[in-house]
Parts: structure tokens; sequence; C-alpha cells
């Protein structure tokens, strides 16, 4: 029997390449969005690259429960994955009432309607903001977390935590939960046939969208966020993980929870390569592969960054049997293929 994931917020940029792995691995998706910060294109991507056209979609607001319920009681959903949530760290500082209201109900809506409806498998998509600045690098899971310096940040704190006490408090129910939360290091890159990628709407956040905009002339210059860190060449130091490995560790986390392996009924896994790459560098390296010159200036540390931080990823690749595989090269070159083919070129 072919078993059935729901991805939450499928349409976004992890959501789409994780439904894409998740099909090719032979699952049954679901892919449910609110649509609030994407469009169509990344699933209609998804059913190109996969070749499925019926993969079954709803649009709906994970804040409103009866919503959610229906989709659990309508469909038997054997696991669940949840991404569905605002992701922009300075429009939480400024917003945080919006990003504790959508973060949190939506994750809570989906833990109850999960554990009413007989989905015993949830994964939570958290995030390496949640050991802050750390007294060591690289981190395991077991590096303490640091209290969170965003409400962004607070919401995956305060969804890890939810899901751990829920797991417990649902265990030997019929209602029981197991649970993995996967902290996400940098994620970049495209699917490499260049047909979904990240969206970024206005400005982007985020170091490699602005790049690749910048790249094709819808910035003009980019602003390297400081270059006086105690690094190796003064700027932050980061652990970029391609896309497309990321979501190939959702498969494997998947199966773990389906197949009865998990070794303990809430678990963690740090999502990264264990490599740190400067700002610098990934600016060169993207300058390099693709053969073009980045218009790009040094301007003032950007606050909340902190200096430094990568993963110690020896616990999924031990545990779970993932590895990240692509280079930094490769998934550079995918994310330029990815701005080249968004801009028709
Ligand atoms: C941020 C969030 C993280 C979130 C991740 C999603 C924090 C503190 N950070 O990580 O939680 O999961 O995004 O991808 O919560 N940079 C520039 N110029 C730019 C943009 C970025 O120099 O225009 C630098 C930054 O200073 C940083 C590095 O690039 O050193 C990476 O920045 P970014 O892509 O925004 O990711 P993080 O801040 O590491």
């Amino acid at each position: 029997m072919k078993k059935t994931v729901l991805v939450s917020g499928g349409a976004g940029f992890i959501g789409s390449h994780v439904t894409v792995e998740l099909i090719e691995a032979g699952y049954d998706v679901i892919v449910a969005d609110n649509m609030s910060n994407c469009d169509m294109t990344c699933f209609e991507g998804v059913k190109k690259i996969t070749g499925k056209e019926d993969i079954p979609f709803f649009k709906i607001d994970f804040c409103k429960e009866e919503e959610v319920r229906k989709l659990f009681s309508d469909n038997k959903i054997d696991a669940v994955i949840h991404f569905a949530a605002f992701k922009a760290v300075g429009e939480s500082v400024a917003k945080p009432v919006m990003y504790y209201k959508n973060n949190l109900n939506s994750f809570l809506n989906v833990l109850e309607a999960a554990s009413a409806h007989g989905c015993h498998n949830v994964l939570f998509s958290s995030s390496a903001t949640v050991y802050g600045e750390p007294d060591k690098v690289p981190v395991t899971e077991n590096t303490p977390r640091k209290p969170a310096t965003s409400p962004y940040g607070n919401t995956k704190q305060m969804c890890e935590d939810i899901l751990q006490d829920t797991v417990k408090a649902t265990k030997g129910t019929d209602g029981e939960i197991k649970g993995i939360l996967l902290r996400y290091f940098n994620p970049i890159g495209a699917h490499p046939s260049a047909l979904i990628g990240e969206l970024p709407r206005g400005v982007p956040n985020n170091l490699v969208p602005f790049i690749t905009q910048t790249a094709i002339g819808k910035r003009e210059c980019l602003s390297i966020f400081g270059n006086d860190y105690p690094t190796p060449d003064g700027t932050c130091l980061r652990d970029y993980i391609d896309i497309v490995d990321l979501a190939k560790a959702h498969v494997f986390a998947v199966g773990r929870m389906l197949e009865n392996k998990m070794k303990a009924d809430c678990e963690i896994f740090n999502i990264g390569t264990g490599k740190p790459v400067s700002v610098l560098e990934l600016v060169n390296s993207f300058e390099r592969v693709n053969g073009l010159k980045l218009n790009y200036k040094f301007a003032p540390r950007r606050a909340g960054d902190v200096t430094a931080i990568w993963a110690d990823p020896t616990l999924a690749n031990k545990e779970m049997g993932w590895k990240a595989e692509r280079s930094v090269d490769e998934t550079l070159a995918a994310a330029w293929a990815w701005e080249k083919h968004l801009a028709g070129k």
C-alpha cells in the first residue's frame, strides 16, 4: 500500500522540492498551501518534473481550524510535513503578533487534526536559528538552544517544544504522535531542471536570491554585511545546503517514521553539509562557476547576524543514512539557471 504524505506549504521553495523527492521515492503526496507567499509556478514545475498531472492540491489556510480538520478527515494521511509558516526575520521583528498568530496557530491546528484523525507522524521544519550564536562550532543536536533573537526564531523554538510536549502527552493513546524535527542550515539553489526554485517577493532577505537577482540586473549591487568579523576573511560563515539534498533528507526522515525505525519518539537532526563557507567565498564561487562578475560592496554588519554557524551532520549521516552530496559549485550553477529561467533566458 502506498503511503500518503501531506506537505503543508507544499507550493513554496522547500515544500516544492520536497514534493518532487517524495513522489520520486514512490509516495502519494497531497500538497496544501494558502498561496500567501508564492504563486503556482513551483507547483506547475513539480508536475512537469514528476510527470504527474494529478497531484492533489488544496488551497487552505492552516490557521483555520475547520479547514485543517476537514483536510485530515477527508483524506487518509500517514505523515505530515509542516512547512506552512512565515519566514522573514526582519518582518517578524516588525510584526510579531502576525508571526506568532500564523506560525503557532497553523502548527497547533495540524497537530490537533493529525492526532484526531489517525495521522501519527509529524515532521516539523525547524531551523539552525534555534542555536543562536553558538559557543562552539560545529553544532550538534545537543548544542544548547539560545534564547531566540527574533519572533521568527522564537516561533521555531516554540513549535519544537509544542511537538515534543505533544509526543510525550499522546504516547500510548489512540492519537499518538511521533515527531521529527529537522533543523535546516542555509538552504540554497534550485532543482537541476530549473523548473522550480526560490521565488522571493520584493527585495530578497537571503543571500543567494540577492546574488542571482544582482547578476541578472534586477538589483544594482549586493551588499556584503560586515567584513570585520573574527573569521578568516572577515565575512560570516554559514553552512549552505543544496535544496535537493535538503529535500532528500525529508524522504529519509519520513521513511524512518513510517517504517518504525525511530530510536526515540521525537528525534532531532541537523540538516547541513558540515562545511563552513564565508559570504565572500560564496560570492567568489558564484562568479567563477557561472563565468560572470558580480557588482558587490562591503556594508556594515546586519543586526542579528551570528558570526559563524555550521552543522555537525554526523547524526543524520549515520542514523538516517542521509548525506549532503552536491557541491556548492553545482548548487550555485543551479541557482543561476533558475534565475535565468525566470527571466525567460
Ligand atoms: C536566515 C535566518 C534563518 C533562516 C534562514 C533561511 C536568522 C538569524 N537567520 O539565515 O533563521 O532559517 O535565513 O534561509 O534567523 N548576507 C549579505 N548580504 C545580503 C544577504 C545576506 O551579506 O544581501 C549575508 C548575511 O549577513 C549572512 C549570510 O549572508 O552572513 C547569509 O544570510 P541569509 O541568507 O539571510 O541567511 P541567515 O541570516 O544565515
